[in-house]
């Protein structure tokens, strides 16, 4: 048997979706951009949701919005999609790393509060898996600043695993404390659109400097320029990039939308299976999901000691696994350029050493879900 780490559910209708469009005679951002924007913030309840072609291009506008300058300094957690740390870079702005709680991989927020500096300009809590973080520690901690005449510290969400997840009953996406989120509709994502991103945020501020900024600075959008409303006239009004999503991913994007509830309880049944089926093995530490939140279950993440020879034997078997995340203070290029101690980060490290990722999507079938748990079980002995 042979079962991919993961596999995007692609119906009938998606493709239907996708034809139509092509049919249309208009490809880039147009009517089914604005559309997609339009699902998302009534789905969300927020009042802005900017669609850009990536969760990187998301993250990178949101903390142009915000003013990050160079030597600014950003907190994130080291356990991260690079990305993440990568568009801090961008502003000759200062990635700062913070280690990871054990049990949830989400960023231990005791340790964000000695990373304050007066430079701090933003923190961006990654949802790893689709858990939400701790978010209200983090605003208590930002706002307890704030009282004390401290600076504002800006909150920006990389929710690229966390669609649809929730905090205390709220949506990941419309959290009123939060600045700006930013989702990822990566190919490996639970929205995909082969790549795509969305920002939320009510903030029109914000919104409108991502707009501006998502298509080289130009004050409004292309589409406008060559319908009946617009005309040729164009101004640039800042120095943007080009960021813009498709009609082609936006179709894809809104079919996906519709079903995103009935998607994670798909692979919500593969986690409690997993999670019954592995239950006592001492071998082996499971996921946790904290009582007050939901994760959209992107990941499933087990840790074992002899990980990598794991990973190798369920290959042989047919199961491809994935490692989430090599720590960002793992790197060559951001150990060398910003000078980050491994031993800074012994959480992280611990967790990175053991960690691997097993299959969890939508269109797993039982019997597959069966295969890698056999697996599993019979390689760990
Ligand atoms: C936590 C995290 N943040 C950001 C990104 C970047 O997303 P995108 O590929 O849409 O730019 C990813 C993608 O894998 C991710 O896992």
């Amino acid at each position: 048997m042979q079962i991919p780490f993961h596999k995007t559910h692609t119906t009938q209708e998606e493709i239907d979706a996708v034809v139509a469009t092509l049919e249309s005679g208009w490809l880039t951002t147009g009517p089914k951009v604005v559309e997609f924007e339009r699902a998302f913030k009534e789905y969300m309840g927020v009042k802005e949701a900017i669609n850009l072609n990536s969760a990187t291009a998301a993250l990178h506008l949101a903390l142009k919005a915000i003013g990050l300058k160079e030597g600014d300094e950003v907190i994130v957690p080291t356990n991260t999609f690079v990305a993440t740390a990568e568009v801090v870079t961008y502003f000759n702005a200062k990635p700062i790393l913070c280690d990871i709680e054990e049990d949830t991989h989400n960023i231990d927020v005791s340790k964000i509060e000695p990373l304050i500096t007066p430079k701090t300009k933003a923190i961006i809590p990654v949802h790893f898996g689709g858990q939400p973080c701790d978010m209200d520690e983090i605003y208590s901690m930002v706002e307890g600043r704030r009282a004390k005449g401290e600076g504002k510290i800006f909150i920006i969400e990389d929710a690229a695993h966390a669609l649809p997840s929730s905090y205390k009953g709220v949506k990941v996406g419309a959290l009123p404390k939060t600045d700006i989120t930013c989702f990822s509709f990566y190919a490996t994502k639970t929205l995909s659109t082969g790549e795509g991103g969305m920002a939320t945020t009510n903030n029109a501020e914000f919104a409108k400097s991502m707009r501006i900024n998502r298509l080289h600075g130009i004050d409004r959008d292309a589409w406008d320029r060559y319908t009946s409303r617009g005309s040729w006239y164009y101004e640039i009004v800042d120095n943007g990039n080009k960021y813009n999503s498709t009609d082609i991913n936006a179709a894809l994007g809104l079919v996906q939308l519709k079903k995103q509830e009935m998607l994670r309880e798909k692979r919500a049944a593969i986690a409690k299976r997993y999670l019954e089926a592995f239950a006592n093995n001492s071998k082996i530490t499971l996921p946790i999901v904290k009582e007050d939140r939901k994760t959209s279950w992107h990941l499933f993440v087990i840790k074992v000691a002899n990980r990598d020879e794991l990973i190798k034997e369920l290959k042989g078997r047919g199961i491809g696994c994935s490692v989430h995340f090599i720590p960002v203070h793992k790197h060559p290029y951001y150990k060398e350029r910003y000078g980050y101690r491994e031993s800074d980060y012994p959480v992280a490290n611990r967790v990175f050493e053991q960690s691997l990722s097993l299959p969890i999507y939508p269109d797993m079938s039982e019997e597959e879900v069966e295969y890698v748990i056999k697996n599993v079980v019979e390689l760990l002995g």
